[in-house]
């Protein structure tokens, strides 16, 4: 199996648009130790050939353009993708707005909770990928599915479980109380194996929390891409980016005693890669103490065209 990380950067991208924070100001000029990064996205494939991404995101035409497996291949034709299907986490933008992007008439497969999809249908731009072309695939939690798209199997199976988040930010309703109206099904997380080998790995992309369930699941993994948003909880409060903690937008940080770094510090996992990391977080920075820390805690910063084989 071979799983290249499209774009390592939380929403918003590395540098972000809008952002004068110390990072984005740093990646803007130039700065050695600091590398721009795109939207939230991962690709998967059993045999080179035919990939499936997790996750498509805003910037998913430059991913593919920097990305020669993801390539048209003239030998298939005038026409044809290497992507057969496509497995959503959540209803951020970041993970979804890059499914427009896959327009012209392809065939290829849509998977996603019942939640997400129903975002997808109450959306009606997305009826630019009409059925039955790519059909919308409904993911069944806590069991493992077999991906196939434009007549094509995948070899892979995934398997969504739901984790501690909050609904897409755009879909917050503060009326409803302190969880937004966020269901079950609104943040999940991926397991991919392929069943030739038995090897297998986890994507959770947005967590806000390890609780006793999500911790058993993930114990003794073999590589988990992990949601590396923020160092600290209010970094964006101190930076005046931003009046909220990373608890408030549904991500947990990597520092403190609830962090990822503590919490998975138990787990045995084999392989700790961070991913949609946002520009505020100060291990972006190569010679940052926060970069110091979560190495020497064993966990790798992903980036942009990292490829991992299982
Ligand atoms: C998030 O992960 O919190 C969202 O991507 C935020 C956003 O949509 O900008
Ligand atoms: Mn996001
Ligand atoms: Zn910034």
């Amino acid at each position: 199996m071979i799983i290249k990380v499209l774009g390592s950067a939380a929403g918003g991208g590395f540098p972000q648009w809008n952002c004068n924070c110390s990072n984005c100001v740093a990646v803007r000029s130039g700065t050695p130790g600091l590398k721009a990064r795109t939207q939230s996205s991962l690709a998967v494939s059993r045999d080179g050939e035919n990939w499936v991404l997790l996750n498509a995101s805003p910037d998913l035409r430059q991913q593919l353009n920097a990305t020669p497996e993801l390539h048209a291949k003239p030998k298939f034709g005038p026409r044809h993708s290497p992507i057969k299907a496509v497995v959503l986490t959540n209803g951020d933008v970041d993970h979804i707005a890059g499914l427009i992007n896959l327009r012209e008439a392809q065939a290829f497969s849509v998977y996603g909770t019942d939640r997400v999809l129903s975002i997808v249908a109450d959306n009606s731009i997305f009826n630019i990928l009409a059925e039955p072309l790519v059909p919308r695939i409904v993911l069944p939690l806590d069991r493992p599915t077999p991906l196939s798209g434009a007549g094509v199997e995948l070899g892979l199976t995934v398997e969504a479980f739901a984790v501690p988040g909050k609904v897409a930010l755009y879909l917050e309703d503060e009326a409803a109380g302190p969880d937004l109206g966020t269901k079950e099904g609104d943040t999940i997380g991926l397991k991919v194996t392929d069943p030739a080998t038995a090897k297998s790995f986890f994507y959770i992309p947005g967590c806000s929390q390890i609780d006793e369930p999500l911790g058993a699941r993930l114990k003794d993994a073999s590589v988990v891409f992990f949601d590396g948003t923020l160092f600290t909880d209010n970094e964006m409060i101190e930076q005046g980016l931003m009046p909220k903690t990373g608890g408030r937008m549904g991500h947990i940080n990597m520092s403190g005693s609830e962090g990822s770094i503590e919490t998975f510090s138990k787990l045995g996992v084999g392989r700790l890669i961070y991913v949609h990391i946002n520009n505020s977080n100060p291990a972006l920075n190569e010679a940052s103490d926060a970069r110091k820390t979560i190495e020497g805690a064993g966990w790798e910063v992903g980036y942009d065209g990292l490829e991992v084989r299982l």
